[in-house]
């Protein structure tokens, strides 16, 4: 059985200072919800101040990104061994880094070989644009996108990886995919593209979110798919009431 894990992926949003504020009022409610793995992923500014203001609880901290090198000439990324004294997690090729920061299938390969080795565990974010969508290249594009992001893992590896499956015209619309179409993308295209790549071992001990207007309300049916393990959060994940949607993800 796969522990759900819900993250929320704060984005360039709240100050060090919005962000404690923001982790001190929702820390105990959120804390004492069971049954499913609970991140949150602040901008790399806030991270040691909501590190330090969760540790003990039962909430785990991830980055947004990072750079896959040690250390060196790399003006304005973020080495592991920075985020390793605060984060568990670290996403990976997200949707955003991909269209905005020119993220290649190889750089987020290169990012997830290196979160590994640093006993980070990646959420890998893979998703089609609505060109894509429309043109019926979905099931096709996703599964290249996995196959790119574990080329080289070992099987065991392959297993501390989590997938996000995001379509990128779901995000921040309001227009979340249908939980059979996202349902049907994460077992055809990221799931039993896992058991193509390795076997039906590793593709079952996968953690896979969806992602994309994720909200307190359609949570909990996302969550009757028997491959969908969770969500990754965007927007919903700034509110108190994401306290309210992560109990939703687990009631029922
Ligand atoms: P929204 O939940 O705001 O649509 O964002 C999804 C997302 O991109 C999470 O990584």
């Amino acid at each position: 059985m796969r522990t759900p894990i819900i993250a929320g992926n704060w984005k360039m949003n709240q100050t060090p200072a919005d962000a404690a504020a923001f982790v001190n009022e929702i820390k105990s409610d959120l804390d004492a919800i069971t049954g499913v793995d609970k991140v949150v992923c602040p901008s790399f500014m806030a991270i040691p101040a909501v590190s330090e203001l969760l540790s003990g609880s039962s909430i785990g901290v991830g980055a947004q990104n990072m750079y896959f090198e040690e250390s060196g000439a790399y003006t304005g990324e973020v080495a592991p061994n920075m985020i390793t004294p605060f984060c568990n997690y670290v996403i990976l090729g997200h949707s955003e880094r991909r269209a905005i920061f020119g993220e290649t299938d190889e750089l987020v390969n290169q990012k997830v070989h290196t979160a590994l080795a640093h006993n980070l565990m990646p959420m890998i974010c893979v998703g089609e644009s609505f060109a894509q969508n429309e043109a019926n290249e979905t099931q096709a594009f996703v599964s290249a996108q996995v196959k790119a992001a574990f080329n080289g893992l070992s099987a065991e590896q392959a297993k501390q990886c989590i997938v996000a499956y995001e379509p990128i015209w779901a995000i921040g619309t309001g227009k979340s995919a249908t939980v059979e179409q996202a349902g049907n993308i994460i077992k055809t295209s990221v799931r039993d593209t896992i058991q193509e790549i390795y076997d039906e071992s590793v593709a079952q001990a996968i953690r896979i979110q969806y992602g994309g207007s994720v909200k307190e309300h359609n949570i909990a049916d996302y969550m009757t798919h028997p491959d969908i393990d969770g969500a990754l959060v965007g927007g919903a994940s700034l509110k108190p009431s994401f306290v309210q949607l992560v109990q939703n993800a687990v009631v029922g």
